[in-house]
């Protein structure tokens, strides 16, 4: 872990690979003498060997001289805080930021913090999750180094019965952050997954700790599928990567800046204008909001029915083949062709 001293699965001190990372860039194509590197991070020489083999690992080039030191040769496309955070400037989303290489879900990490009182708009990374969790227990597929593994915690003065909402904001704010960065067609199928020509590229999960009237804190916990070759066998009909739909790779890191300030900015949306604002953005970027034939699962049961609009609140409405409206707060749809 980057932020603090907790020892992890992977057992390392992270903070200090930060800072590795960080005397890499800053000396890009320059040959940087090991025991400079070992008194400014402020470990042994041969402590910054083991973090060189590690940063290698992760497909970070560094050219080793014999005598005279290390050489990055190609800037890394790691989430590490040093290099996330002067991308944010002063906004409050990414302000503190924590960094695995390697945890079971960030949604678990960023649940506890909160629980820990961490501040709002403190966000966990992970280059990889070892059981990254997806809605209804699923597992969310968290293939090292390609994806986006990122949870949020915020701290909203809302009552719980707002966090449908919350879900939707960052929806939107996926959809505009994957959109701009990637010039795909990507669509929003209700509540919140992301699609891109008919697969899914982005999950969200958003989990609480509250009491009855009052949100102590919401955890956002964002999955995207960036740079993923090949999706694993059983879910190739029904997920996809940013890379496998636009034929090239994307700097996840750039993505993950405008997705930190694109939620900052749909969290101020949402807190300023209330659910309404939030609602039409969603509507105007999802062919799910009116007249989409699909397939409901619900807790009343499975059924087909037409998509006719989102609600203030975040709910959708759907109509019955027998022409039975229902307003849907939970559940999920799939789409029939
Ligand atoms: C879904 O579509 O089912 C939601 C998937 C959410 C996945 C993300 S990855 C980051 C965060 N950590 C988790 O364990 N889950 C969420």
């Amino acid at each position: 872990m980057t932020d603090s001293s907790t020892p992890m699965s992977t057992g390392t001190t992270d903070r200090k690979i930060d800072k590795l990372i960080h005397l890499l860039v800053k000396n890009a194509t320059v040959v940087v003498p090991g025991p400079k590197i070992a008194s400014e991070i402020g470990v042994t020489r041969s402590t910054v060997w083991v973090y060189i083999e590690k940063l290698r690992a992760l497909g970070v080039e560094i050219k080793g001289h014999p005598s005279s030191g290390y050489e990055l040769q190609k800037l890394p496309d790691i989430l590490a805080p040093s290099l996330i955070r002067p991308e944010l400037g002063d906004i409050q989303i990414g302000h503190r930021i924590v960094h695995y290489f390697r945890t079971d879900s960030t949604n678990n990490a960023a649940l506890a913090l909160a629980a820990k009182g961490a501040p709002h708009g403190t966000v966990v990374l992970a280059e990889e999750q070892t059981a990254g969790r997806g809605r209804f227990g699923r597992n969310w597929f968290s293939e090292k180094s390609s994806g986006i593994y990122a949870s949020i915690v915020l701290r909203p003065a809302l009552t719980p019965a707002a966090a449908p909402m919350i879900t939707l904001m960052a929806a939107v704010a996926s959809h505009q952050a994957v959109s701009t960065t990637t010039g795909l067609p990507a669509d929003i199928r209700w509540p919140n997954d992301l699609l891109v020509n008919g697969k899914k590229v982005c999950g969200i999960l958003t989990e609480m700790n509250a009491e009855v009237d009052r949100l102590h804190a919401v955890v956002v916990g964002i999955g995207i599928n960036v740079n993923h070759h090949e999706m694993p066998e059983e879910l190739r009909e029904i997920a996809t990567s940013l890379r496998i739909e636009g034929r090239k790779t994307y700097s996840r890191s750039h993505l993950l800046v405008v997705l930190l300030k694109e939620l900052e900015r749909k969290y101020h949306l949402l807190l300023d204008e209330g659910g309404a604002a939030i609602a039409r953005r969603w509507t105007a970027a999802s062919t799910y909001a009116e007249g989409k034939q699909v397939r409901v699962r619900s807790n009343s049961g499975e059924f087909l029915a037409t998509t006719a609009g989102l609600e203030p609140s975040g709910a959708l409405r759907v109509r019955r083949e027998d022409g039975r409206e229902e307003v849907m707060v939970s559940g999920e749809i799939v789409e029939v062709k």
